[in-house]
């Protein structure tokens, strides 16, 4: 199955989602044996507006392990001519000409889909906005899950962090919707709590969800926990936010076959000692990125 662009988790399918995961296996062989030359003929260009480090390095990576070639600037605002008063648009009509795949993160919540209107060659939204999505992300996330728990149906999962901005909880919100008897909790401040539209989406499509202000409501009963950042600076000084925390003392109380997932970077919403438990799965889900990718550029350059 061919993919082009890739700008929201909306757009994936079942069946599409599926094929994903096979390629990724595949991947993972193709690693193991040091890579692979097949896409020597293709140039992906990296247009990073705003700071990365998984995203931009495991595109990049990916890339180099299917063979192909990589243009890359982490500094778009300030290496592209947009600093002299050119567009968006302009940037992406320009470096067409160069590559056969634009991975683009771009600091407004329609970037990407501003991009993709004008560009010949497929767009993949690495992250946009505050408060966008960043579906590529959620790809790792929901293989991570599938991989770990062996299913996706029948699923449950909590997204815990600043769920008003965090586009990787908007995206994998989105994709977890698509199966069966999933049920989410969304676990937040009230300033920060996930957005009405996804909520609506979720009842759409007849998703189980429940909205809560503490861990501790939740952690007895899911098979995930979906960890995200709070911006010390969001959060009313009058709540704790070790409500929000997992340490050894939560950890005690998960089920022993859960899963503890985090896009990363972690400030202090996962302690360290944490990483030592089995349950801690973030490293894995990293590692995971990179075979995602490598399976999303081979559906892009399907012939
Ligand atoms: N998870 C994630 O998007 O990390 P980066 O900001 O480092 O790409």
């Amino acid at each position: 199955m061919k993919l082009n662009h890739v700008l929201e988790s909306q757009q994936f399918t079942v069946p599409i989602l599926m094929e994903l995961f096979g390629r990724t296996e595949l991947m993972k062989k193709v690693v193991a044996r040091g890579g692979t030359r097949d896409y020597d003929h293709k140039i992906m260009a990296n247009l990073f507006y705003k700071p990365s480090t998984r995203t931009r390095f495991s595109f990049e990576s990916a890339m180099h392990r299917l063979g192909g070639h990589v243009l890359s600037t982490e500094q778009a605002h300030e290496f592209s001519s947009e600093m002299d008063g050119g567009s968006l648009e302009d940037t992406i009509k320009i470096m067409s000409n160069f590559c056969d795949l634009i991975v683009l993160r771009h600091p407004d919540a329609d970037g990407a889909k501003r991009a993709a209107k004008v560009s010949p060659v497929p767009i993949i939204n690495a992250g946009d906005g505050a408060g966008g999505q960043h579906p590529t992300q959620a790809l790792l996330d929901l293989y991570t899950i599938y991989n770990e728990c062996k299913t996706l149906n029948g699923v449950s999962v909590a997204i815990i962090g600043d769920l008003d901005n965090g586009r990787t909880a908007h995206s994998l919100a989105y994709l977890l919707s698509k199966f069966d008897r999933v049920k989410l909790y969304f676990i937040a401040p009230e300033n920060m709590q996930i957005k009405q539209d996804i909520l609506e989406h979720l009842d759409e499509h007849r998703v189980w969800y429940k909205c809560a202000s503490s861990i501790e409501e939740i952690i007895d009963r899911v098979d995930v926990v979906y960890q995200t950042r709070i911006p010390k600076g969001k959060l009313d000084p009058s709540i704790d936010l070790k409500a929000f925390n997992i340490d050894s003392d939560v950890l005690q109380k998960m089920k022993y076959n859960s899963i503890i997932l985090h896009p990363l970077p972690r400030t202090v919403e996962i302690s360290h000692d944490v990483d030592q438990d089995p349950r801690a799965a973030y490293f894995r889900q990293v590692k995971n990125g990179l075979y995602v990718r490598m399976a999303l550029l081979s559906m892009i350059f399907e012939d």
